[in-house]
């Protein structure tokens, strides 16, 4: 299948919202300790640039969910991987997440950390799409609203291709 790509949110304007949300995690959350949990892999690049710009203390760890593969679709059930290492019990956790569609990885990477009993569990994402019928998921930081379209690049993929585009685009297969 061909595709092409749309610009939606060039890379300014992320990091424009960046420093806004990263200043609102700052003034929120300052009694530490504070715990960033990162979502594999479409969060890293986001997570990299937010992280530079918080000016609380805190620490990272990372946790790795799919619920798609090579498709433009969820694929309706979620492995939760590498959580082994995760230690926040009494810590506040923020939850660092690329994009909640269906809301239903960020639901169980939820349910997952609640037993790891933490102070506080909040959810940061860069993008929240309008999604009809998904899972209600309060996400306290939100970058951007989008439309339910398939989106790449600032760290986000399709099949593993695009994470390096320095803006957010549309993908649209050919035909
Ligand atoms: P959900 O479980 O449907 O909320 O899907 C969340 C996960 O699916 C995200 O963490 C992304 O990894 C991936 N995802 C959802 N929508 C897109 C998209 O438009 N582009 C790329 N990945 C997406």
């Amino acid at each position: 299948m061909g595709e092409r790509l749309a610009p939606l949110i060039s890379a300014a304007r992320i990091r424009r919202r960046v420093a806004e949300l990263a200043r609102q995690i700052g003034e929120d959350q300052r009694d530490a300790p504070l715990t960033l949990v990162i979502v594999l892999k479409g969060a890293t690049v986001f997570a990299a640039d937010l992280m530079r710009q918080i000016t609380v203390p805190f620490v990272i760890d990372f946790i790795s969910a799919s619920s798609y593969r090579a498709s433009t679709r969820s694929s309706g059930t979620v492995l939760i991987r590498d959580r082994t290492g995760l230690d926040v019990r009494g810590h506040r956790v923020i939850l660092v997440e690329d994009i909640v569609d269906t809301g239903l990885t960020i639901s169980s990477i939820i349910e997952t950390l609640r037993e790891l009993e933490p102070a506080s569990l909040d959810v940061c994402a860069l993008l929240h799409k309008r999604v009809t019928g998904a899972a209600p998921v309060e996400v306290r930081y939100r970058g951007f609203e989008v439309p339910d379209v398939f989106v790449v690049g600032y760290g986000m993929d399709y099949a593993e291709r695009y994470r390096n585009l320095p803006g957010i685009c549309q993908l649209i297969p050919d035909g």
